[in-house]
């Protein structure tokens, strides 16, 4: 019986040196489909934020995000204020629904997050003080973590420690946490984090990194003494995760500054993650296809010169597409017109934004 030869990649390479139609269609043949498959070429992972809500309800959505993701952060459901909502009670239904989309559909799952000022449930400031506040954090992060042992690929231990404004010397956020325990309560989260689940990456994830402004600057500069000390007092921890949520407006970026401080932080041997990245669209013109060019424009920039940095071992998105994002509300425009700042449009299908990012996949040099 006469059978198809397989395309083999050596052959489809071959076939393309023959003639120019053949080079078009095995280039086509050879074209991943997918943003993992971009990352994957590079040994780099591509994955996104997603909500229980959202997964569990759009059957079409929670396809797409299987198709395009090999990694996902439950983006509020491991928070304080959804899986303890009483101080004895913690729920895990919803963070387990997403442990189990993730195992079945072979996605990695990063942890987000263990010590956090914001999201906290209304007990929390009734509830704890000086006195109680190091026995609270010890038994939650043991009791989250060790919950979800052997399933995170990475957590986010502690999220959004520097706040220069706040006037602590080493630009610490006086957070309800370093009130109580002082900056101790950083090394402490990591320690416990890694008992209670010791095969997992452990991360520190902050905002305000990417531009070239006094107030990124000054932001750099307190995250690197911060994982400096941490690193100098053998704290186990293994990276930083840029949140990196851009604004399509601002100009102020410096490759050359960005590049330094990712050299910086991997010179610590700490790897480094762009955990929440989105372009926000606010201050565009309302013409949406000019909008949509100048969000992939900063999508490419970005990524081109993060991902030159070895130690950068993948990008999550904050969300897939914009039917789901923090920013309708968060940074709405004012003409009101529905926010674009993801890789896929509000029906799941790719925009510009998508091409950019597969294509900075696709120009990184190994
Ligand atoms: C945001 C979620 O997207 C929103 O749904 C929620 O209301 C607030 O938190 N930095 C973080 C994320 O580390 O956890 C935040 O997520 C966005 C900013």
């Amino acid at each position: 019986m006469f059978k198809k030869p397989r395309l083999t990649r050596r052959k489809a390479i071959y076939l393309g040196g023959a003639a120019l139609g053949t080079t078009l269609l095995t280039g086509w043949l050879r074209q991943p489909k997918s943003l993992k498959a971009y990352a994957a070429r590079k040994g780099l992972l591509y994955g996104a934020a997603g909500a229980y809500s959202k997964l569990s309800e759009n059957q079409e959505f929670a396809k797409r995000f299987i198709e395009e993701c090999a990694i996902l952060t439950p983006e509020n459901d491991l928070k304080w204020k959804a899986i303890h909502p009483q101080p004895n009670q913690y729920d895990f239904s919803q963070g387990d629904w997403l442990a189990n989309f993730a195992q079945r559909h072979q996605l990695k799952m990063r942890g987000h997050t263990l010590v956090w000022h914001a999201y906290m449930p209304d007990w929390f400031k009734e509830t704890v003080d000086r006195q109680n506040a190091e026995s609270t954090l010890v038994e939650h992060i043991t009791t989250v973590a060790g919950h979800y042992q052997g399933l995170i690929h990475s957590w986010d231990v502690v999220n959004e420690a520097i706040k220069v404004e706040d006037g602590h010397p080493l630009g610490l956020r006086k957070s309800a946490w370093f009130n109580w325990l002082g900056e101790d309560y950083i090394d402490l989260a990591f320690r416990v984090a890694s008992e209670a689940d010791p095969k997992a990456m452990f991360f520190y994830n902050d905002y305000g990194l990417d531009y070239d402004t006094e107030y990124d600057e000054n932001r750099r500069n307190a995250v690197l003494n911060l994982l400096e000390r941490l690193k100098a007092r053998g704290t186990p921890i293994h990276g930083l995760g840029l949140q990196a949520h851009l604004l399509a407006k601002e100009k102020r970026f410096n490759a050359e500054k960005l590049r330094q401080f990712l050299r910086d932080v991997a010179s610590l041997d700490l790897k480094i993650m762009i955990t929440e990245l989105d372009v926000s669209d606010k201050g565009l013109p309302y013409d949406y296809q000019k909008r949509d060019r100048r969000v992939a424009e900063v999508y490419e920039m970005y990524l081109s010169t993060v991902l030159e940095e070895p130690n950068v071992i993948g990008v999550l998105t904050w969300g897939l597409s914009d039917r789901y994002t923090w920013l309708s509300k968060h940074r709405p425009r004012n003409d009101n017109a529905p926010v674009r700042p993801l890789p896929l449009d509000r029906e799941f299908k790719p925009k510009l934004a998508w091409e950019s990012i597969a294509r900075s996949f696709e120009t990184v040099n190994l």
